[in-house]
């Protein structure tokens, strides 16, 4: 580093003051881009972003930022409050006439433009991704691949905004609907996809012509400033997109990120509690919202499944990303007359798991991302096995670590509480049943419907359970769902509007003119 700190002390303050705080930057974001081992250090940022300006918190608070494999510190982001979210805020506002004027050539062509530079750092990304959040570097690279994808998605969205026309009834006149950005977005997400949970919202906004207040989750929050600063490579203008990073002020950040006049659309991921909360401050000025929250999968294996692709299913379904997903399978109902073979081919997989440090080529499951998540599947195994389960694989917690061995329940009974609480975590619980009708009242016993999953070869029955599963999404004899494509989102207490496929929509207003005396 060529600055010499001592040169500052023979400048008069604010001037010396300015020099160390731009040393002490310097120190942090080197000694963080060095824990991260990539090829281009300059994808880690250690402060948030402002109106185009990395900055630290106004008080110089920092949060401490782990690696939940080895509980060592990566780095450090500004512990930012209230002051600083309505100066975001502020520098969102200030960005969007001109960014929203630009043609939605434009918008497309900076979108791809982030797209092609997520590709050519691909490595870089995902072990960020794998660093900060702990799943394997192969998830990594997936979570990449899958982030930059709802760039290009829209893309190609910005560019087919359409509106409409209407006939009228009435004589001269003529309907047309135009579809205009909702203005300054707030966007929350979670740490279980530390990337592409802000895509999936941030491409949908400035494809539609909005621009941004992002608050990253506190435990992964290096992958969100490494997008902001592809995202300024690309030529996204100054303000456009601005970073709030917080753990302990969240509550004042939040509400205003929520109840500020200038914010037009609230969009978050996370559980169904806190959307609850955030729910009922964004209703304070009636804001456009999009949640989607926590889910509590069923996945349903019928006589008539393929066990073999039933099994496969489970495996990626249950086990993706340790279990830490909102669509991955929580219950899982086998028919009594497979459940014997299918509960012993699962654990024949389950049992050849290696978990360990994503970066090692050899892992298979990464931990969880901290010790209460490990407290929670605990507390979800100890209080199955008391009310009569039996463990087939794994069961325990690695002490002293946020790993918990990748584990399957047999005899899981109905009255358990995982059957009604989403575990979060390594953790199959296996259900007997008989009939149809059964299963589905089960799978329907739950006040959260995001995904739902099951597998039979009889088309009737796939008609039917498809149409009578209340959940948003359904896998029909596959345990993946995820793409850019597809309208994301759940019904009943999983959250409100779809993200993904059309949901450019949902940060966009229609605007209806009526032209009379044509
Ligand atoms: C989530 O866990 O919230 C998202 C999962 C996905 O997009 O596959």
């Amino acid at each position: 580093m060529s600055f010499r700190p001592v040169y500052s002390l023979l400048l008069k303050p604010p001037f010396r003051s300015s020099y160390r705080s731009v040393y002490l930057y310097r120190m942090a974001s080197s000694q963080a881009a060095s824990k991260f081992g990539l090829k281009d250090s300059g994808l880690i940022k250690t402060q948030g972003l402002i109106d185009g300006k990395w900055i630290d918190a106004k008080d110089g608070a920092t949060i401490s930022v782990t690696n939940p494999a080895t509980n060592e510190e990566l780095g450090t982001v500004p512990e930012m409050g209230l002051a600083e979210t309505k100066e975001a805020i502020d520098a969102a506002a200030k960005a969007f006439p001109a960014w929203s004027k630009k043609t939605t050539k434009e918008r497309h062509d900076i979108l791809m433009k982030l797209y092609s530079l997520m590709q050519e750092h691909h490595e870089d990304l995902a072990r960020i991704i794998t660093l900060e959040n702990g799943k394997t570097l192969a998830e990594g690279r997936g979570e990449n691949a899958y982030s930059a994808s709802f760039l290009e998605w829209f893309a190609g969205e910005a560019v087919r905004t359409y509106g409409e026309q209407i006939p009228s009834p009435l004589p001269n006149v003529r309907n047309v609907v135009i579809k205009q950005p909702v203005g300054v977005v707030s966007i929350l997400t979670p740490w279980n996809f530390p990337s592409a949970m802000i895509t999936r919202k941030l491409g949908a906004a400035l494809a539609a012509g909005c621009t941004a207040v992002i608050k990253p989750p506190p435990e992964t929050p290096f992958s969100a400033l490494a997008l902001a600063e592809l995202a300024r490579r690309a030529g996204v203008p100054d303000g456009v997109i601005n970073i709030v990073t917080t753990l302990k002020n969240v509550g004042e950040v939040g509400k205003e990120m929520c109840e500020s006049k200038i914010v037009k659309k609230v969009s978050f991921t996370g559980s169904t509690g806190v959307a609850k909360l955030l729910a009922g401050m964004a209703a304070t000025t009636l804001k456009k919202v999009s949640f989607e929250a926590g889910g509590n999968a069923p996945f349903i294996v019928f006589d008539d499944a393929n066990l073999d692709e039933a099994v496969a299913g489970a495996v990626i379904c249950k086990f993706r990303g340790s279990g830490q997903t909102c669509v991955c399978a929580n219950r899982i109902f086998v028919h009594s007359s497979v459940y014997a073979e299918f509960a012993s081919r699962l654990s024949e997989k389950v049992a050849a798991f290696k978990i360990g440090n994503g970066l090692e080529e050899s892992t298979t499951h990464g931990p969880l991302i901290h010790s209460r998540a490990v407290e929670k599947v605990v507390r979800h195994v100890d209080d199955a096995v008391q009310k009569g389960a039996q463990i087939l694989v794994g069961g325990k917690a690695v002490p002293n670590s946020n790993f918990f061995t990748p584990t399957i329940l047999a005899d899981v009974p109905v009255d358990a509480t995982l059957n009604s609480e989403e575990t979060f975590g390594p953790l199959a619980a296996l259900v007997k049943f008989d009939t149809e009708e059964e299963v589905i009242k089960l799978a329907n016993a739950t006040d959260v419907g995001l995904a739902g999953y099951f597998f039979s070869r009889d088309v009737g029955r796939a008609w039917r359970v498809a149409e009578k599963l209340e959940v948003g999404m359904v896998g029909i004899n596959t345990g993946l769902l995820s793409q850019a494509v597809i309208p994301f989102g759940g019904v009943k207490e999983s959250g409100l509007g779809r993200e993904g496929g059309h949901g450019i929509s949902e940060y966009m207003n229609e605007k209806l003119m009526v032209f009379g005396g044509i």
